[in-house]
């Protein structure tokens, strides 16, 4: 399969511990299962820097494997300097929208990944205080919103 530019995709939470390492990684599974992995450049990142060095929370490592995915990758803050590097900054809440805007990110690159759920727009909201239940309902939620997401993007390939 022949591809030009890859889509570039940064999926953008809190604390880069939950809910972008997981979307990060499924949209990484799903994407190498369609057989278009070379198509895009995905990272993930933290408006927060309270977490940068660490690997994904437990639960969400547990949650991932629990459905074939190893996660790699350590947390990081966004940095301004690359907000124009990216096509896509997909956010998780209305707070990181807030926050990556404020940073200066163009607000056409920033679409919030619920507004791809078939089942109807909102929040990934912040499991870290919540159970591991949280986290499986965090999943369902990203793995539904992305099949959309990717559904909607137009990935840079040529059949
Ligand atoms: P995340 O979850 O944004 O999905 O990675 C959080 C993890 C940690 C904190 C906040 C959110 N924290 O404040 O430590």
């Amino acid at each position: 399969m022949k591809h030009a530019v890859p889509t570039r995709v940064l999926f953008v939470c809190l604390g880069n511990i939950c809910r972008s390492p997981l979307a990060e990684g499924v949209f990484k599974a799903k994407i190498a299962q369609r057989g278009f992995a070379d198509a895009f450049t995905v990272d993930s990142a933290g408006t927060g820097s309270w977490h940068v060095g660490h690997p994904p929370d437990e639960r969400t490592v547990q949650t991932a494997r629990a459905h074939g995915i190893e996660l790699d990758g350590t947390a990081r803050r966004i940095r301004p300097d690359e907000l124009d590097d990216w096509d896509y900054i997909v956010v998780m809440d209305d707070a990181n929208r807030r926050d990556v805007l404020a940073l200066g990110a163009d607000p056409g690159r920033v679409v919030k990944l619920r507004d791809f759920d078939p089942a109807g727009p909102g929040d990934v909201p912040d499991p870290y205080h919540g159970d591991l239940e949280a986290f499986a309902q965090v999943y369902t939620m990203i793995d539904r919103s992305l099949d959309g997401f990717l559904a909607s993007i137009q990935p840079n390939v040529e059949g």
